[in-house]
């Protein structure tokens, strides 16, 4: 491993790591391999039945945790079981202690960085930082902080993949690090143990929707699998495909990478809600006009990206149009049409 002076920040590259202690083989950081990847020194950590939960985060998301811990460091990868990969020892005490300071966090105290898949650090906490002191406390205000944020225009995929990797472990580690609990201070703040349902109001095209959910639950399987709103489509369910576009706010957002507790307070319009009676949404209607879809999977969220593009404005050309619409994907490769259509409707708009 080596120096390194310059505290870890947002925005640099993360730091390369490699862990030994007495064991044969190193741990590094290089077998994220392209994926998100989160490292979070938990002192006190304990494997528990929180693995349960916190494996399913690692599979929704494609990423790999670290967790360095006075019981040693321990490895969880989406497919695999939650793994001891170097036991405790004194040399493993001691390259803890320098990957800390390399990443400002103190020897007894819990920290955490989230490094994206591209590499680059989007999140990082230590005690010393302005946040708060604990590793959930960190986890919780980085999910209020990123996203209590509006969907700025140009959010991109991986924005929201980073905010729905803080907020999901969030969620789950503030059970399993044995975290302190706080009282809900926004809508996005939940503490609840993993497999507990809690009681959200979500506001749908106009209407309080309340209902049950374990807090795990995304947008999109409240909008599907609870409320029956079945136009949002689910494709790949990881922020690939565009399928579940809806808006939030009026922005466009991947209802998948969206968790629903963190929807709460927010105005979310699905498919269904853009047509007003029997008069369909000049989108819709320049949609079937200009025969911009064949099977009709991806057509809704199309429909949603391009209802968010016209509203912002700032695309015009059908190079631009392309540009933006690009997250959407259609297998059937109707996209001339759709561009058509999204072209004719501006007007109307
Ligand atoms: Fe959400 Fe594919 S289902 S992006
Ligand atoms: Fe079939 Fe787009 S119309 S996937």
């Amino acid at each position: 491993m080596s120096s390194m002076t310059t505290p870890i920040a947002v925005g640099m590259v993360a730091p390369s790591f490699a862990l030994h202690g007495d064991a044969r083989r190193a741990l590094s950081s290089s077998e994220a391999r392209g994926r998100p990847w989160v490292l979070a020194f938990v002192r006190r950590w304990s494997p528990g039945a929180d693995t349960e939960a916190i494996r399913a985060e690692l599979r929704g998301l494609g990423a790999i945790l670290f967790i360095v811990s006075d019981a040693g460091v321990w490895s969880f990868r989406p497919d695999d079981d939650l793994e001891l990969s170097i036991a405790p020892s004194r040399q493993l005490r001691r390259e803890i202690a320098a990957l800390g300071a390399r990443c400002g966090v103190g020897t007894r105290d819990d920290g955490v960085l989230v490094v994206d898949d591209a590499g680059i650090v989007r999140f990082a906490h230590a005690p010393s930082s302005e946040l708060t002191s604990s590793l959930a406390d960190a986890l919780d205000a980085a999910g209020r902080e990123l996203l209590g944020l509006p969907t700025r225009p140009g959010i991109t995929r991986r924005d929201w993949a980073v905010m729905s990797l803080v907020a999901g472990f969030g969620l789950v580690l503030f059970h399993g690090c044995g975290g302190r609990g706080t009282e809900p201070a926004a809508p996005t703040t939940v503490v609840a143990k993993p497999g507990t349902e809690i009681e959200v109001v979500l506001r749908i095209n106009g209407q309080d929707r309340r209902l049950k959910i374990d807090p795990r639950t995304s947008l999109l399987d409240a909008l599907r699998e609870h409320l029956a709103l079945t136009g949002t489509r689910k494709g790949c369910d990881h922020g690939q495909c565009g399928a579940c576009t809806v808006l939030r706010d009026g922005h466009a957002v991947n209802a998948c990478l969206t968790l629903a507790v963190a929807a709460e307070g927010a105005e979310i319009t699905t498919i269904e809600g853009l047509a007003r009676g029997d008069r369909l949404h000049p989108l819709q209607a320049a949609f079937i006009e200009h025969d911009a879809f064949q099977c009709g999977y991806c057509t809704s969220g199309q429909i949603m990206s391009a209802v968010a593009l016209l509203r912002e404005g700032r695309s015009k050309t059908d190079d631009e149009v392309r540009q933006q619409m690009s997250g959407n994907i259609c297998r059937c490769g109707a996209y001339p049409n759709i561009i058509a259509a999204i072209q004719a409707a501006r007007k109307e708009v």
